[in-house]
């Protein structure tokens, strides 16, 4: 049945979804110890709100498996009484969550106003050149991802590098992030000098 007179019904063109938000993954549960920290978290919300975990589930799916698998999202979404639609769509909404494998060190860059006055372009010019793969790629080894990234909130230290979510390089230029990569390549996390928030403490 066509839904326009003149239009010939075609199922293979007009009802094949090519929709796919996450990748299976493998089975998942969380380990002993992230659930423990999770039921933890549970106790700061009244038993009927505990979906408003659902971000800090996320994140230690994320923590155990690198990125937001569809079989993480459903344990979650078990855990929490949700349907993983709902997981799904929290997911999605927030950028700090990978839908797919990155690399041991995932790099972003700021491009926002301050960062891209003071030359954000030329440090993920620069990072691009330096790793031979381009903004939203892993590079060969699976060590590092390089992605784009909206106000760090450290504007007075533009141009910002975040580095795992949790490591900021600031002031950065293309020589001193050309110099990062060959530190963490050379000491690993010990080359990531934390973040300006937890040294002003
Ligand atoms: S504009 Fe880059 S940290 Fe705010």
């Amino acid at each position: 049945m066509s839904f326009h007179p003149l239009m010939e019904y075609d199922p293979g063109r007009f009802h094949h979804s090519e929709r796919k938000i996450a990748d299976e993954g493998a089975p998942f549960v969380f380990t002993p110890e992230r659930r423990a920290k999770l039921d933890e978290i549970l106790t700061e919300y009244p038993p009927e709100r505990k979906r408003s975990a659902v971000l800090a589930a996320l994140y230690l799916v994320q923590e155990q498996e690198g990125y937001l698998t569809a079989n993480g999202m459903r344990h979650v979404a078990g855990i929490l009484d949700l349907t993983p639609a709902e997981v799904e769509d929290v997911a999605t909404y927030y950028v700090m969550f990978f839908k797919e494998k990155v690399g041991k060190y995932v790099l972003q860059v700021c491009r926002t106003l301050s960062c891209a006055l003071n030359g954000a372009e030329r440090v993920t010019e620069s990072l691009s050149e330096k790793l031979g793969i381009k903004v939203g790629e892993t590079d060969p080894s699976g060590m590092f991802t390089l992605l784009e990234f909206e106000c760090l909130g450290a504007c007075d230290r533009a141009p910002v590098v975040m580095v795992n979510n949790e490591h900021w390089h600031e002031h950065a230029t293309p020589e001193s992030c050309s110099k990062l990569i060959d530190d963490i390549k050379a000491k690993g996390e010990a080359a990531l000098s934390g973040c300006h928030l937890k040294v002003e403490k």
